[in-house]
């Protein structure tokens, strides 16, 4: 079979998504399928017709990758793709309309809502500690951490939306598990010296992953419970990783869940194919299984 996998992109996670993009085609290629590498940019349709691909596998992260538009321009087109369809994508890159999903259907949120930019750069908009992020990024980009006690609200960058999400801060332990078909996969922790950061989350030994976590078996279970309910109340195709905050001192009520990725990163460094070697699937298997599910 022929496959285009698409990586790079316009978004701010272009280096990310080359290195998902790269790695996926070389485990693609082992694999023993016909693969072409796209640059997803202006050109995408032609470079796709030039391609003929029987399966486009989707390594794009971001906004125009990870956000139903690409998504929307596959089925346009009529091309088999694999990762999540256009409704999901959209709306899990919508980190607040995503956090109305978990709301509605019982999952823990922390308090959360959409503030103009120049709301929050006049006066705190909730009382510190909160985090201000762009409602549509991922790996942390943009990311403000408002401490406790901060005198100011925080100066954001010009590259800031104009609506940014604000939400309290919610303490405690960094966790993540990604569902592969109808199956939650392990529970993993992440640990690091500082933030969970963009350095932290792509530069070897940026952070420590604790595979299987070291968590009471009741929260492991409330973790992978929930991360396979939120893979289904989005709606999400094949694969996707949920992350949590756990605040051990108050026990179950103690989880949160922050958001759903419906790219999750498969670089060097990255969480998914981790939790999929844990259960047995190597990279290059991970890669054909995204396949095998787009395919059917
Ligand atoms: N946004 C990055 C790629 C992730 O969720 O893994
Ligand atoms: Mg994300």
């Amino acid at each position: 079979r022929k496959i285009a996998v698409l990586m790079g992109g316009l978004s701010s996670e272009r280096e990310v998504s080359l290195s998902t993009g790269r790695g996926c085609a070389h485990a693609l290629r082992e694999e023993g399928f016909d693969v072409t590498e796209i640059d997803a940019g202006p050109d995408l349709v032609d470079d796709l017709r030039a391609a003929a691909p029987d399966v486009v596998f989707n390594a794009l992260h971001g906004p125009g990758g990870e956000d139903g538009v690409v998504q929307g321009l596959m089925d346009w087109l009529g091309y088999r793709y694999t990762h999540s369809g256009v409704l999901a994508s959209a709306l899990a890159i919508d980190k607040s309309r995503t956090k109305d999903i978990y709301r509605q259907h019982g999952l823990p949120v922390a308090e959360s809502r959409l503030v103009p930019k120049a709301d929050v750069q006049k006066a705190h908009p909730m009382p510190a500690p909160y985090v201000v992020k762009p409602n549509d990024e991922g790996s942390s980009v943009g990311i403000y951490i408002v401490p406790e006690g901060a005198s100011s609200p925080p100066i954001l960058a010009e590259t800031m939306p104009d609506i940014v999400m604000v939400e309290a801060y919610a303490p405690g332990r960094e966790l993540t598990c990604t569902v592969l078909g109808d199956e939650a996969l392990g529970v993993t922790e992440i640990l690091t010296d500082g933030w969970y950061d963009y350095e932290a989350k792509y530069e070897e030994g940026g952070s420590r992953h604790v595979l299987p976590a070291d968590l009471p078996a009741e929260i492991t279970e409330l973790v992978r419970d929930m991360a396979l309910r939120a893979h289904h109340m989005l709606g999400c195709r094949s694969i996707s990783r949920t992350d949590f905050r756990w605040d051990e001192s108050r026990g179950r009520d103690g989880l949160i869940v922050l958001e759903t990725n419906t790219q999750p990163g498969m670089t060097p460094t990255s969480l998914t194919p981790e939790q999929a070697a844990h259960a047995g699937l190597s990279f290059g298997a991970l890669c054909r299984r995204l396949v095998e599910d787009a395919w059917r």
